[in-house]
């Protein structure tokens, strides 16, 4: 109906910002704060999806409604977004670490064990995106690209090459800097498939969130989707 377009339907988002190891009481991480993956798991629960939120470090409350599923690295994420991949919708919102720490220690470094100019080597983390765009599936699968790119062209540029790159069938364009794109302040998207601008949105991550779902809703009841 129209305004339970997801009814019948099983969406996974990830949210928030992956943390990597460096000892036990260290991690490299995001500023992401989980507020728009929040808000698109609260969309779609009310557009009458049943929804599973991946987690990673939110600094926003849960969703009422929605399977929450906590994780803290990459990893953890991957994992827990692979097992849930045939759902009819997977949206990665997630701000994913692109590296990882390669040989974690096992105890906390110290001054003396690590000396004055430690270095720490980095070990690329799989592309979460586009393994599960890139398997065989009959998932809508959509990605994010935030950006700092201040030029509007070369944004949406950015967008369309990063949707082909990873395979997704819709990717959701926002820009992001020191003000604007993370926490709880008003932001806009562009909504691209292969054919161009599907959508266009501004305002509250809330409002945003719909306007997305929607798109997501169009796509999917479009005969030809995916
Ligand atoms: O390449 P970039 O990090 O800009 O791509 C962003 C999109 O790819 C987001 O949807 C993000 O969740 C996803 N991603 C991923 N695995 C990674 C890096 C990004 O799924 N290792």
């Amino acid at each position: 109906t129209a305004d339970r377009p997801l009814a019948g339907r099983s969406l996974v988002v990830s949210a928030g910002g992956t943390r990597e190891p460096i000892d036990p009481v260290r991690f490299l991480g995001n500023r992401s704060s989980g507020a728009m993956g929040v808000a698109l798991a609260e969309a779609a629960r009310d557009a009458g999806a049943a929804v599973t939120l991946v987690g990673a470090n939110l600094h926003v409350p849960v969703p009422r409604g929605v399977e929450t599923i906590e994780v803290e690295t990459t990893a953890q994420l991957r994992s827990r977004m692979l097992e849930r991949a045939d759902a009819d919708v997977v949206v990665m919102a997630a701000a994913v670490a692109d590296y990882r720490v390669d040989g974690v220690s096992d105890e906390k470094r110290s001054k003396e064990s690590w000396g004055d100019a430690p270095t720490l080597t980095l070990a690329l983390n799989p592309d979460i995106l586009r393994e599960i765009a890139g398997q065989p599936r009959s998932s809508l699968v959509v990605g994010f690209a935030a950006e700092t790119e201040a030029d509007d062209d070369a944004l949406l540029q950015r967008g369309r090459d990063k949707l082909a790159r990873k395979g997704a069938d819709l990717l959701v364009v926002n820009r992001v800097g020191h003000d604007e794109g993370f926490g709880h302040v008003d932001t806009r998207v562009r909504v691209l498939d292969a054919d161009g601008v599907v959508a266009d949105a501004a305002g509250s991550k809330a409002s945003v969130a719909r306007a997305i779902i929607d798109a997501i809703a169009q796509r999917l009841a479009a005969p030809t989707a995916s």
